[in-house]
C-alpha cells in the first residue's frame, strides 16, 4: 500500500459526505477522493445488476486517481456490489454495512435490531444476513424508507413535515420493541436528531459511518498505510452532475464548506445484451 496515496469514497449522491466527514475527524492527515455518482442518483429503487454496473464503473473512476483504499460510503452498493466489488479489484475495499451490523450486534440488549434503509438494501436482506453471522439469535425487521432521501436532499432535516414521514416509517419497529436501530442509508444521519427525538432516548441509533471508518483504521494500521504527512490532508469531490443546491446540501452533509467540486462525465454505450459500458 503507497500510505500517501488517497483513498477513495464513493455514494450514489450527497450522503458519503457524512462518511467523508467521519472520516476527516478521525484522519485529518488523509488525503480523500469522493465520487458522488448525482447523475444517476437514486440508487435505492434500481436493480442490483444496475447498482453493481454503476459501483464498479465508480470503483474504475477512482481507481484512476491512484487510491490506495475504497470506502462504499453507500448502503445500497454496499448491498449490491460489495462482493463483486472485492473480488474485482486489488485493493482495500470496505463496505458501510458489515460494520454497522458488527456495532448493532454489540449494542442490542434485547437482540431485537431494525435498520431503516432504501428499498434496494432491504430487498437484498444484506443486514438480516451480516448479522446472522454475527449472532443467529438476534431479530432483525427491515423497513424501506423511500422518501427520506428526498426529504434529506432537499434540506428538510427537523420539522412537522419529516416527523410525520418518520413517525410513519417508525411505528412497525416500534412496534417490535427494537432496541437498536440501524441507520442504514448514508443519508439518514442528518436525520439522528428527529429520529432520536421520536424513537427516544432509550433506543439506540447505529450509524455506518464511524463503524466503517473503525474497520478502515485497522486495515491501515495492518498494512502500513497512514499517511505521514504533516498538516491536514486534501479533499477533492468529484460528480457526475452539478445541480444548484449541491454545493449548500453538501456542506451540511459534510460539516465544512464544499468547494472543490469537479464535474466528470461518463461516455456510455449499450451493448448488444443491453449493459451499460464505459
Ligand atoms: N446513500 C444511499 C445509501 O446509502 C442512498 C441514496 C440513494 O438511494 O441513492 O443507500
Amino acid at each position: 500500500m503507497m500510505p500517501e496515496a488517497p483513498i477513495g469514497v464513493f455514494d450514489s449522491g450527497l450522503g458519503g459526505l457524512t462518511v467523508v466527514r467521519e472520516l476527516r475527524r478521525a484522519l485529518p492527515k488523509e488525503k480523500i477522493v469522493y465520487f458522488g455518482d448525482i447523475a444517476r442518483l437514486p440508487y435505492g429503487i434500481k436493480s442490483e445488476s444496475q447498482i453493481r454496473n454503476f459501483s464498479c464503473e465508480n470503483t474504475e473512476f477512482l481507481l484512476h486517481r491512484n487510491v490506495k483504499a475504497i470506502v462504499i460510503a453507500c448502503n445500497s452498493s454496499s448491498s449490491a456490489a460489495y462482493s463483486f466489488l472485492k473480488s474485482r479489484f486489488p485493493l482495500p475495499i470496505i463496505d458501510v454495512i458489515r460494520p454497522a451490523a458488527e456495532w448493532a450486534v454489540q449494542a442490542t440488549r434485547n437482540r431485537k435490531i431494525g435498520v431503516m434503509a432504501t428499498q434496494a438494501t432491504v430487498a437484498s436482506d444484506a443486514y438480516r444476513k451480516a448479522i446472522a453471522k454475527l449472532d443467529k439469535n438476534v431479530h432483525v425487521f427491515s423497513h424501506a424508507c423511500p422518501l427520506l432521501v428526498p426529504f434529506v436532499e432537499e434540506g428538510i432535516l427537523e420539522g412537522s413535515l419529516i416527523e410525520s414521514v418518520l413517525s410513519r416509517y417508525l411505528k412497525p419497529l416500534m412496534k417490535r420493541k427494537m432496541d437498536t436501530i440501524i441507520l442504514g442509508c448514508t443519508h439518514y444521519p442528518l436525520l439522528r436528531k428527529t429520529i432520536q427525538k421520536l424513537v427516544g432516548i432509550k433506543v439506540k441509533l447505529i450509524d455506518s459511518a464511524p463503524a466503517a471508518v473503525s474497520e478502515l483504521k485497522e486495515i491501515l494500521t495492518e498494512q502500513h498505510g497512514f499517511s505521514k504527512q504533516k498538516g491536514k490532508g486534501s479533499f477533492q469531490v468529484f460528480v457526475s452532475d452539478l445541480p444548484g443546491s449541491f454545493l449548500n446540501i453538501g456542506s451540511k452533509f459534510l460539516g465544512e464548506p464544499l468547494n472543490d467540486v469537479k464535474v466528470v462525465r461518463f461516455k456510455y454505450e449499450i451493448t448488444k445484451n443491453g449493459k451499460w459500458v464505459l
